[in-house]
Order: C-alpha cells, then structure tokens, then sequence
C-alpha cells in the first residue's frame, strides 16, 4: 500500500501539498485532488487513506469508466426489482467502503443527477439506496480527483456549483512535472535505481548534457512518463552512459526552437500562421489550455488572450 514516504519530491509546492494532505488525512473532510495526468493523484489518495488508520476498505472508482445509466446503482447499490434488469440486489461502492475511503476518480464525469445525490450524501451521510424507501446512513470517506478545470465545467453548467464548493473544502494541487522542474534529476535517479534493481540490470548513467535536456523539456505526461523512460533507459542502455543523442526525438522539439522554421523567399502571412499553431496545439492537448499553452511556451493567460483575439474557440 502506497505511504506519504513512498511519494517523492522536494518540490517547494509538492512539499507543501503534502503536508496539507498528512493534516486532512486524519479528518473526514472531502478532498478534491487537482493536477495533470500522471501527477501522483491516485497515489495520493492512496496515502491519504493509508494515514487515515481507518479500519475500512480503500476503493476506487474511475467515473469516466462508469456508463451513465449505471452509475448510481454502482454508487449507492440498488435493491432487487428497483429498475428492469435488476434481478438481483446490489451494494453500492459507498457501502463497500464503508469505514474507508472511496476515492471517486474523475469526479467530473459525473452526470448532474448523480452529482445531485452525491452532495446529498456528503450533507448528511445519507445513501439512498435505489429501489429503497428509507435512506442508509454510512460511513464512508469521499476522495475526488480530477484533471479538468472543474470552474469551467460549472459556467458550461457540466458540474454542480455546490457540489463543487463542497468537495473543494480542502482543494490539493498536485503540481506538473515541468513546474518540479528541480525534482527532475531526483526523480530521474531514484526510477532508474528502483527499476534497475527489479530487472536486475545495471544501471544506466545520464550526462550533464543530457540531465539539461531532460530538465527543458516538457513532460506532458509528468512523472508517469518520467517513470517510463526511466524504464525504457534501463531496459535499452543498462550500465551505458547516456548521451542526448541516445534520446528519444520528442526530447529535441523544444531545444532548437530558433532552426525548426525558416522563412520562405515569398515570406508568409503571420496571422494565419499563427492562428494555425494555436489551433494545431489546443488539438495535440484535446483542448486543455494549460498544456496548449506549454507547448507554445506562452502563459496561459496569454495563450487565452490571442485565443480571444483570433476568437479561436
Ligand atoms: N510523487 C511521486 N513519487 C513517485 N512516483 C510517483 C509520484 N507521483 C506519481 N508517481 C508515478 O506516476 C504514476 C502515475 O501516478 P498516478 O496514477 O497517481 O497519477 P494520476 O495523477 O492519477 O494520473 P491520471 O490523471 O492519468 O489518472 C504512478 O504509478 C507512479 O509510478
Ligand atoms: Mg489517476
């Protein structure tokens, strides 16, 4: 079971996160865990729970997997006869875990009818189990992740403003690899160490060279993708050392940033360029700004910005 030691990084804000989880951990309160893809939010669900002491189960549950019509009955359970095709009954994940913690994964996916009932619980405790007259109470600690921006969810009314406000009581930022760009070259040797010794092999060794590439670039896959090149490096150079030119590609696109174009003779229209660009990335990222804007080495206010000017939706 994954521990608050098992989490690396001496990142100023990870630490900080950190700290503010071991604080809620021993309490109730329903956390809302933000930050990219690959950002450790899972394991720090698990880390949470783990530090609760709480006797129960840890469960999770990934929203986006749930079909919609399903949800509920997966949630609250449901009792024989209580829609067609019930014929048996069913306890809910919340009861499952009850005494524990159920970790609801991409909470956003969530559709505003289960959203509904949810809040409900959290407000009283209440399940109501679907088929069943009188409500349940249990004892289940919620634990949320996501890696959309829930606030634009709730102008786009995806997601329910109070459900929101109750979740983000103690909102947990977990922040991206790019933004820990000083835990790179930690991270870097404790994967390859740990990997190296489970394959047995030797393990690879990473110039100076090579340590500034991997600090520049982007990892938009954050410490999911750092982990698997680590593995991949251990696997394909074991006991080598390794060079940039030993990198995979995508490691070079953003250190020659000045000879990637050149200007033709007949010279180009900068606009259109440039609104192809911002669209090209907003497309590579599925339309998340954050990233989009990374990849253009812009800030995102300033990504929303040309958006709004070129009135690129
Ligand atoms: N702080 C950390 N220390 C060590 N390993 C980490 C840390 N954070 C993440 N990892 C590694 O990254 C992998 C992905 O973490 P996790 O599944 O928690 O990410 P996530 O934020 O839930 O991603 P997604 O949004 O894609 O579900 C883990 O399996 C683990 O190998
Ligand atoms: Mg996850």
């Amino acid at each position: 079971m994954m521990t608050f030691d098992n989490l690396l990084g001496k990142n100023s804000q990870f630490a900080a996160v950190i700290r503010a989880a071991r604080l809620i951990a021993k309490t109730d309160v329903t956390v809302l865990i933000l930050g990219e893809s690959g950002t450790g939010k899972e394991l720090l669900a698990q880390a949470i729970h783990q530090y609760s002491g709480k006797q129960g189960s840890f469960i999770a549950i990934n929203c986006a997997a749930l079909p919609e019509a399903l949800a509920e009955s997966e949630l609250f359970g449901h009792r024989k006869g209580a829609f067609t095709g019930a014929t048996d009954q069913q306890q809910g994940r919340i009861q499952a875990a009850q005494n524990g913690t159920l970790f609801l994964d991409e909470i956003g996916e969530l559709s505003l009818n289960v959203q509904a009932k949810l809040l409900r619980f959290l407000e009283s405790g209440e399940c109501q189990i679907l088929g069943s007259t009188k409500p349940e109470m249990v004892n289940t600690r919620i634990l949320t992740a996501t890696n959309r921006n829930l606030e634009i969810e709730i102008q786009q009314q995806k997601f329910r403003a109070d459900l929101y406000y109750r979740l983000n009581i103690v909102p947990l930022e977990l922040p991206s690899l790019q933004q820990r760009e000083s835990d790179i070259e930690m991270l870097l040797y404790e994967f390859t160490k740990q990997l190296a010794k489970n394959y047995d092999l030797v393990q690879p060794t990473y110039s100076k060279a090579t340590i500034k590439q991997l600090r520049s670039y982007t990892w938009p896959g954050n410490i999911r993708e750092l982990r698997n090149f680590c593995e991949r490096m251990v696997i394909l150079n074991s006991g080598k050392i390794i060079e940039p030119t030993n990198l995979p590609r995508e490691f070079y696109s953003i250190s020659i940033p000045n000879s990637t174009f050149n200007l033709p003779d007949a010279g180009v229209c900068l606009k259109t360029l440039e609104i192809s660009i911002i669209k090209q990335a907003l497309k590579k990222t599925y339309g998340n700004q954050t990233k989009a804007a990374r990849l253009l080495g812009l800030t995102r206010d300033t990504l929303l910005y040309r958006m709004k000017k070129y009135a690129i939706k």
